[in-house]
C-alpha cells in the first residue's frame, strides 16, 4: 500500500486496527474506547487474544485478517455483518492490507467503519463528540452547538468570548437545552483545554458523600474533584439540586481554594435548570454562593423560543444517522416538522433526539411521518391557532387560513396514502382543486 492509498484509506474509514502475524492486535486507534466497549473487552484484553476471539461469527476463513496474513493479498471494501461475544451486532465495511517484509506477511492493517441498526441509534451518541478531546474528558466543542437563532447565537458569542477569561461562570437553561455542550465547549476555548474537565453532580451529594467527593478519602484512596480539576475546569453540575445546608460546604470549598496546603487552580462552571429569581426567592439557592459562582451569567433559551432550530437539529442528527445506520437517506414529511413547530418540547433538544430516536425505532421505509412520532407529542400539540402563528409567514388572516388549509390537505392525503381521487372526496372538492391546491402548497 503506498502513501496515497494510506492516506485516502485514513480519511474514509473510522477505525484502524494493525495486527502481528498472528492476527493479534499490536495497535489500534483507542481514542475510541467505545468500539472495545462494544467488543466488551477491556484494552488489555483486547490486545492479547486474536482477533477471531472476540466476534462469535469470526474464524480464521471468514476473518479478513487472516486471509490477509495467509494470502499477502489485499481485500478492498469488504462487508460484513459482525456480531461480537456479548451480542452486539453491525455492519463492517473495511479495507485489509498485508504488511510485508521480504515477500512474507509479517501482519495486517485494516481500516474499518461501522454501520448500526436503526436500533442503535441511542449507542451512536458516544460517537458524535470529537474523539481527540476524549483524553481530557470532554466530546464537545463549541461548534458542535447546532443553533440559527439570534439569540442563541448571542449566548455563544458570550461563551466564546468568557472561555478566554478566568471568571466563574454561570449557565442557565431548561433540561435538554446543551448547558453540557457549552461547558465543555467553554473548557476547550480556554486555555486549560490540555487540563481535565471534571464533573460534580449535584444531584447525588448528600450529608456524607460531599465531603469524600470533594476532597477524596483516604481509605478508599480516591482523590476527590478538587484535586481532579485542580488546572483545569470543575463543572458544578445541576446546583439547583443540592440542599441549601450543603450548598454552605459547596462555598467553603470555593472559597478556600486549597488542597493539602496548596492553592487550587480551577475555573468553575455551574449550571442550573430552573428559573435562577425563583431559586433565589425560594431560598432553594444561597445568595452568597450564588454570587461566588455567578460572575458571567449564559443563559440559554427554550427550544420553543427557538423553533426555527428544529429543522437545523434534524437535519443535522438525520444526517449523522444516514452516515452511520444501516438506514441511508431517511427523510421526514414536511407534516412532522409542523407537528414539531406545534409542540413545546418541555425536554428541549434532548426530547427532540428522543422523538427521533423513537421514530427510527418504528421505522419501516426510510421517510419519517407522522404515524412514526410519539404518542405524547401528537396529544400535546398546542391550539391549531397557535400552531398556524408558527407555520403561516406573516400572521395575517389569509395566511393563516391557507396555512389552516395546508395541513388539513396534508393530513387527508396522509390517510388516503397520497391517492388524490379519495382525498377530493373525503374534502368534498373536486379532483382538479384538489390538485391545483396541492400544487399551490408544494404537497406533490
Ligand atoms: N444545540 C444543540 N445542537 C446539537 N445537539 C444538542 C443541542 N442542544 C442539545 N443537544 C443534545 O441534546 C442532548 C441534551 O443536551 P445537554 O445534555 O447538553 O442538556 P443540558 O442542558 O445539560 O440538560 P440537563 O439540565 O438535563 O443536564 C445532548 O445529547 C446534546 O448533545
Ligand atoms: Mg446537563
Amino acid at each position: 500500500m503506498d502513501l496515497q492509498q494510506f492516506a485516502q484509506a485514513l480519511n474514509e474509514f473510522d477505525n484502524v486496527l494493525i495486527t502481528d502475524d498472528k492476527g493479534c492486535a499490536i495497535f489500534y486507534d483507542l481514542a475510541d474506547l467505545n468500539i472495545l466497549m462494544e467488543i466488551g473487552l477491556t484494552p488489555d484484553e483486547f490486545f492479547h487474544s486474536t482477533v477471531t476471539n472476540n466476534y462469535q461469527n469470526l474464524s480464521p476463513e471468514t476473518s479478513t485478517v487472516f486471509k490477509v496474513l495467509q494470502t499477502g493479498q489485499p481485500i478492498l471494501y469488504y462487508e460484513q455483518q459482525l456480531t461480537t461475544l456479548n451480542g452486539f451486532s453491525y455492519l463492517s465495511l473495511s479495507s485489509t492490507y498485508p504488511i510485508m517484509e521480504q515477500g512474507k506477511s509479517v501482519g495486517a492493517i485494516e481500516f474499518s467503519k461501522h454501520f448500526y441498526e436503526s436500533k442503535q441509534i441511542k449507542y451512536l451518541d458516544n460517537f458524535l463528540g470529537h474523539k481527540l478531546y476524549r483524553d481530557n474528558h470532554t466530546t464537545y466543542r463549541l461548534e458542535d452547538f447546532i443553533t440559527t437563532n439570534a439569540d442563541m447565537k448571542e449566548q455563544l458569542d458570550k461563551a466564546r468570548r468568557s472561555a478566554k477569561k478566568n471568571a466563574p461562570i454561570l449557565l442557565t437553561g431548561e433540561t435538554g437545552t446543551g448547558k453540557d455542550i457549552i461547558a465543555q465547549g467553554i473548557h476547550n476555548e480556554s486555555e486549560r483545554y490540555t487540563k481535565p474537565f471534571i464533573t460534580l453532580n449535584c444531584s447525588i451529594l448528600t450529608e456524607d458523600n460531599i465531603f469524600p467527593q470533594l476532597y477524596g478519602s483516604e481509605n478508599e484512596e480516591k482523590c476527590g474533584k478538587l484535586q481532579e480539576a485542580n488546572g483545569g475546569t470543575l463543572l458544578i453540575d445541576h446546583l439547583n439540586l443540592l440542599d441549601a445546608s450543603l450548598q454552605a460546604k459547596l462555598l467553603h470549598a470555593v472559597d478556600i481554594n486549597m488542597l493539602n496546603g496548596e492553592s487550587l487552580d480551577i475555573r468553575y462552571i455551574t449550571t442550573v435548570n430552573e428559573d435562577v429569581d425563583k431559586l433565589l426567592v425560594e431560598k432553594r439557592l444561597r445568595e452568597d454562593l450564588f454570587y461566588r459562582l455567578n460572575v458571567l451569567q449564559i443563559d440559554l433559551p427554550p427550544l420553543r423560543m427557538r423553533k426555527e432550530d428544529i429543522p437545523a437539529i434534524l437535519d443535522f442528527y438525520i444526517q449523522f444517522y444516514n452516515e452511520h445506520t444501516v438506514q441511508k437517506n431517511v427523510s421526514y414529511r414536511d407534516e412532522v416538522l409542523q407537528l414539531f413547530y406545534a409542540y413545546h418540547w418541555p425536554g428541549n433538544v434532548r426530547e427532540l433526539k428522543n422523538a427521533l430516536e423513537s421514530a427510527y425505532n418504528n421505522l419501516t421505509g426510510n421517510e419519517i411521518r407522522v404515524e412514526h412520532v410519539p404518542e405524547r407529542i401528537k396529544k400535546n400539540i398546542q391550539q391549531p391557532a397557535h400552531l398556524l402563528m408558527q407555520v403561516s409567514q406573516s400572521g395575517h388572516l389569509r395566511d393563516l387560513t391557507e396555512a389552516y388549509e395546508r395541513l388539513i390537505i396534508a393530513e387527508k392525503l396522509r390517510e388516503t396514502d397520497g391517492r388524490l381521487a379519495e382525498t377530493a372526496r373525503r374534502l368534498g372538492i373536486s379532483r382538479q382543486l384538489l390538485k391545483y391546491k396541492c400544487l399551490k402548497y408544494e404537497l406533490l
